[in-house]
């Protein structure tokens, strides 16, 4: 069977092709990716009608590539797959709308995935796929959530932020140094260079005895800093950058052995764009080490939005018998959607 995803949640257009080959895990055919992250850093963040537009003039070309690359003809296809929220709302119709258009021309079936699901799957595309039950540690620019996983499509929510994500966290702390957007990737580089011990950062609900996280005070705290270092601040970047990337990781971290710890769980799957974080990878590396547990990541560059986590979700939710795709092409898209509520 051969499913199309199309991602379009945010700022990247993303399209792959997985084909699940008899009883196996579906796998990677061919995928593509267009992000518009140069488009929106004039304004340092997302703009959604820009970012709605540019999926338009993005999706079809991106899905001619993907099915050039494997060789297969839009008739081929057996069912088209598309992030059906959350995400900005007139962002994900660009993709629900192609979909669902493509479905009707064809006569072939659609599926609506959510895209923490997507991010959730992601490792399973990769050569060191996890076996159920695993904690999964979703961090991404909206999301920061501890989840028992136990099946596709079994997910027991353990913990999320209260205010912002670990992503937001990042972007905040790096505008506020003037490391432009999206501003994680830029701090972790910049945090390479400079001492993580030189600024007593808080750590925010370390010790609260749950699993829930809050980053908007971290921020404050970073800003705080900022002001008090002045003109002192350009030399002392690096520095407040390693303080701040250390506080944020120092949390996850403890917080995702706290819930291998309580669950009894001895894998835990690390996805969502700041699961790219070098020092969040080897922080979780070692102290999983030490327990003899294992941790999982999607391939790097599918850390981040990409199409082949929404084409394997679909393709994983349809093997499972959780979900079947439609012919109905009316389609509507979630902006705001729990994972709890799948
Ligand atoms: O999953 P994702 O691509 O989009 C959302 O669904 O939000 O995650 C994007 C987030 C952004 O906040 C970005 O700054 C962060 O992931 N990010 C990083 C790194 N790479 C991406 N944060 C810290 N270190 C990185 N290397
Ligand atoms: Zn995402």
């Amino acid at each position: 069977m051969r499913v199309l995803g199309i991602e379009s949640s945010c700022d990247e257009t993303g399209v792959a092709l997985v084909e699940t080959l008899g009883g196996g895990l579906p796998v990677l055919r061919a995928d593509a990716l267009h992000s518009q992250i140069e488009m929106h850093q004039a304004y340092g963040g997302v703009v959604p009608e820009l970012a709605s537009r540019d999926h338009i003039r993005r999706v079809l070309p991106l899905t001619e590539a993907v099915l050039a690359r494997a060789g297969v003809t839009v008739g081929e296809l057996d069912v088209i797959a598309y992030t059906r929220g959350p995400g900005l709302a007139g962002a994900l119709l660009v993709g629900a709308g192609i979909a669902c258009a493509l479905g009707a021309a064809l006569g072939k079936p659609v599926l609506g995935v959510h895209h923490l699901e997507g991010h959730l799957l992601s490792p399973f595309l990769g050569s060191d796929p996890p076996e159920f039950p695993f904690i999964a540690l979703l961090v991404s620019g909206g999301h920061t959530q501890l989840m028992r996983v136990d099946g596709v499509g079994r997910y027991l929510l353990l913990g999320e932020t209260i205010d912002d994500a670990a992503g937001e966290a990042f972007d905040k702390s790096a505008k506020l140094m003037g490391l432009g957007y999206p501003g994680g990737p830029a701090l972790a580089r910049l945090a390479e260079q400079g001492d993580a011990k030189a600024f007593k950062l808080p750590r925010p609900l370390m010790h609260s005895g749950d699993l829930d996280f809050s980053f908007a005070g971290l921020k404050t705290a970073v800003l705080t800093q900022a002001k008090k270092l002045g003109a002192e601040l350009e030399p002392r970047k690096a520095d407040l950058a390693a303080s701040t990337q250390a506080a944020i990781v120092e949390v996850l971290v403890h917080k995702s052995l706290g819930a291998l710890d309580r669950s009894g769980l001895r894998r835990l799957v690390v996805a969502g764009g700041v699961g790219a974080n070098k020092a969040l990878r080897a922080a979780l590396e070692a102290g999983c080490a030490r327990r003899n547990w294992r941790v999982h990541y999607p391939e790097l560059r599918l850390c981040t939005d990409n199409g082949a986590m929404i084409a394997m979700a679909a393709a994983m939710r349809l093997a499972a018998g959780v979900q079947e795709a439609t012919t109905t092409y009316a389609f509507d898209v979630k902006p705001r959607w729990p994972l709890g509520e799948l």
